[in-house]
């Protein structure tokens, strides 16, 4: 019964209001959760871990099937991918028509080591133009993957994506035109980069966290950038964890040391997340390895960003759940299992793994400054998403010196949250409304609150026109992005 996961809108209000999770027109549950389930809509056993085919040694990560390595180079990994239109059986009334790499919702998991040379021989054959932008990897500008730096990859076109592999984490792809579609209809996959050495942990994990906006009958509602889709970004009436609108199963050892890695790519969804049965913390955000892992009582993921999970099961627990929470009219939250494994089979031995961070530049005396105000304004059909008071394509990029110690200043004007999301570069927050306590980095995405202002660092160590925009992919349509010409 896939009905656990139906969320519905609250429909009225037209006020630009924070971000739509914790206001009180998040989306409601309807009914409530069934026991449990083990097959994928797609039929996938889920529970099964899939194995690396090719030469490259890298360790097996759950979650989604990975692409087949097709160059025989254990330092190169080639993949195919081609986009084009399929069906699934996400809902009970029919089947929805999704856009898929390789037939894949999520697309394939795409895993090499750092260093590695990773080559993504890449067709569209969908009926309209898209590229691949890697979300977080700090490859040469001219593989970014988007339509400032690259020519459309037309229909029945095929582009060849090749870069080296310049950091360790986990990472995501997806186009980057008429992302509020694209994504939305399936075109969205996993990365890992590898560490050069694995921490040995039992099992890694990858956990794709996305929405998805079906009615009923299985059809997609109306890709529409007016309304409330224009206002709040787009929020799905199905939690979709790893392609599957029911909970996905699984089993854990007892003494098991597990990494979960959580990426979330809704259109919108602020998504809030907790583990149950297990003692957890975070070892890893979208630049990898912390340097300092961190206890929390949850998470949450901005859209685009990742959070690596340390997770051991308690001596006595019977499974161990991935939750997302969801707020309820009447506040407080409502925890939707996303995700159970079972506490069972022969115990194992519990490593005590060692988490090593490539460690974050020390900070030098600011010598440039950008200055990002976030804004909203009404537009004839539709909001207008500003970033210094401009639509993306109505003013010049930011001209930025390269290898320069910089302060990102951003504020928020209108009220509204927004995910800021920065191509080419890592950065770190220092301040937020005056508190120096934020995430740590290395983050490439970062949550800003209705109002916040917040103080980044960064070098901008990767020369080239870069992209900083929202990731809620209705506002980044409507003009909420900016570029930012950094040159040697
Ligand atoms: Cu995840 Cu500009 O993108
Ligand atoms: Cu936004």
């Amino acid at each position: 019964m896939r009905a656990m996961f139906l969320l519905t809108m609250m429909a009225g209000c037209g006020a630009v209001t924070d971000e739509p999770t914790s206001s009180p027109t998040s989306p409601a549950l309807t009914t409530p959760p069934p026991s449990s389930s083990t097959t994928s809509p797609t039929g996938t056993d889920l529970t099964s871990v899939p194995t690396t085919p090719g030469p490259v040694a890298v360790p097996d990560v759950w979650g989604s099937a990975p692409a087949e390595d097709h160059d025989p180079d254990p330092a190169v990994v080639e993949v195919h991918l081609t986009a084009a239109p399929t069906e699934l059986d996400l809902v009970d009334g029919g089947a929805t028509p999704m856009w898929a790499y390789n037939g894949q919702v999520p697309g394939p998991l795409l895993q090499a080591r750092v260093g590695d040379l990773l080559r993504v021989v890449f067709t569209n054959e969908l009926d309209e133009p898209t590229t691949i932008h890697w979300h977080g990897l700090r490859i040469d500008n001219l593989m970014d993957g988007v339509p400032a730096i690259q020519d459309p990859i037309l229909p029945g076109e095929t582009f060849t994506y090749e870069f080296v592999l310049p950091d360790a984490g986990t990472y995501w792809y997806h186009p980057h035109m008429r992302g509020h579609e694209q994504i939305e209809r399936g075109l969205q996959g996993p990365l890992v980069v590898h560490e050069a050495v694995d921490p040995e942990v039992t099992r890694d994990r990858s956990f794709v966290l996305d929405d998805i906006a079906l009615q009923s009958d299985g059809q997609h509602y109306d890709f529409n950038l007016s309304g409330m889709d224009g206002m709040h970004g787009r929020h799905g009436t199905y939690l979709l964890t790893n392609g599957s609108t029911e909970m996905v199963t699984g089993s854990i050892e007892p003494g098991a040391v597990e990494r979960w890695r959580l990426v979330n790519t809704s259109n919108a969804r602020l998504i809030h997340a907790d583990v149950q049965g297990a003692d957890w913390r975070v070892v890893g955000v979208d630049g990898g390895i912390l340097e300092v892992p961190y206890d929390a009582k949850d998470v949450r993921l901005p859209v685009g960003r990742r959070f690596d999970l340390e997770v051991i099961p308690h001596a006595d627990a019977e499974s161990v759940q991935l939750e997302v929470l969801l707020p309820r009219v009447d506040f407080g939250f409502e925890r939707y299992p996303v995700f159970e494994a079972l506490v069972e089979g022969d115990p194992v031995e519990s490593p005590v793994v060692e988490w090593v961070a490539a460690p974050l530049p020390a900070r030098e005396p600011i010598e440039q400054e950008v200055v990002l105000e976030l804004d909203a304004a009404p537009g004839f059909t539709s909001m207008k998403w500003l970033i210094n008071g401009e639509q993306y394509g109505d003013g010049e990029p930011v001209p930025l010196q390269a290898h320069v110690p910089t302060r990102i200043l951003i504020s928020e004007l209108s009220g509204a949250g927004h995910p800021f999301h920065l191509h080419g570069q890592f950065f770190e927050v220092v301040a937020r409304n005056g508190d120096t306590d934020d995430i740590p980095g290395p983050l490439d995405t970062i949550h800003v609150a209705g109002r916040d202002e917040l103080e980044l660092y960064t070098t901008f160590d990767n020369p080239g026109l870069w992209m900083a925009h929202c990731h809620i992919l209705e506002h980044a349509e409507l003009g909420m992005m900016t570029s930012l010409d950094v040159t040697e």
